[in-house]
């Protein structure tokens, strides 16, 4: 596999479609609040995906059944919606994936349901401080690593695991495409960006241990410890000054 850059074109239709995915995950952002069943946001998404046009880019991605993942707490990503009841205090990340003229991007939030212990907000905190970070360091010309090595500086860095099994990865044509990129250091310093590369940035960390496993519905993935994670994403494009965020 290589990277396949995108073209200027190719990458406005990307922003487009980021924007709309960017409103798609603030409208549900609205509607979270204690007493709500994570099917009802489902719901919700495919009325909002209809509305803009646009094709849910993860359902039927290796089967997976739903327009968004919805993971709350010690559920780590990749969370079907279903009859799970979001309790003040909890935290749910929102994932999803836009297709639209045929491009996808890919984006996470992470968002409290009421009010959530300080200690927790200081959590969500954190991760969206390093996936600013992370798109404040890329610019053409690094290589991929130095993605991983900032996000992992912030996080260990206030006392919180990586968790290592799950990585960004290149996005466009398809979701996953490469490069991949881990969100630690690795020995491996991975490929020069160059302009045009497309990808997700997505730090995943765990208030525990970083370890994880699936659940018997095949797609939930928890910590092992069942601590609190959180996960927040953007899909960004390398540009000739630095990169552009294509998902806000
Ligand atoms: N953003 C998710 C990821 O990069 C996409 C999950 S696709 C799904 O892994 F089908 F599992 F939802
Ligand atoms: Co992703």
């Amino acid at each position: 596999m290589s990277i396949i850059l995108k073209t200027e074109e190719e990458i406005a239709i990307m922003k487009e479609g980021g924007k709309i995915l960017h409103d798609i995950l603030h409208s549900l952002k609205e509607k979270i609040t204690p007493g709500i069943k994570t099917y009802e946001l489902e719901e919700y998404a495919q009325k909002l995906f209809k509305k803009y046009g646009v094709e849910a880019a993860f359902k039927g991605y290796q089967g997976y059944p739903a327009a968004i993942c919805t993971s709350v707490n010690e559920e780590v990503v990749h969370s079907v919606p279903g009859n799970r009841i979001l309790r003040e205090g909890d935290i749910i990340s929102i994932d999803a994936g836009v297709r639209s003229k045929g491009l996808i991007t890919d984006s996470a939030i992470t968002v409290k349901v009421g009010n959530v212990a300080p200690r927790i907000s200081k959590f969500i905190e954190t991760c969206e401080k390093a996936l600013q970070k992370a798109i404040d360091t890329v610019r053409p010309g690094i290589h991929v690593v130095e993605i991983g090595t900032v996000i992992q500086e912030i996080v260990e860095g206030a006392g919180y695991s990586i968790v290592k099994d799950l990585i960004g990865h290149g996005v466009g044509k398809t979701l996953h495409e490469d490069p991949e990129v881990p969100n630690f250091k690795t020995p491996y310093k991975g490929p020069i960006l160059e302009v045009g590369t497309t990808f997700a940035i997505e730090p995943i960390m765990a208030m525990g241990e970083g370890e994880i496993e699936t659940l018997d519905d095949k797609w939930t993935i928890v910590t092992r410890d069942r601590s609190v994670a959180v996960q927040v994403e953007h899909t960004v494009a390398i540009t000739p000054n630095g990169c552009e965020v294509l998902t806000k």
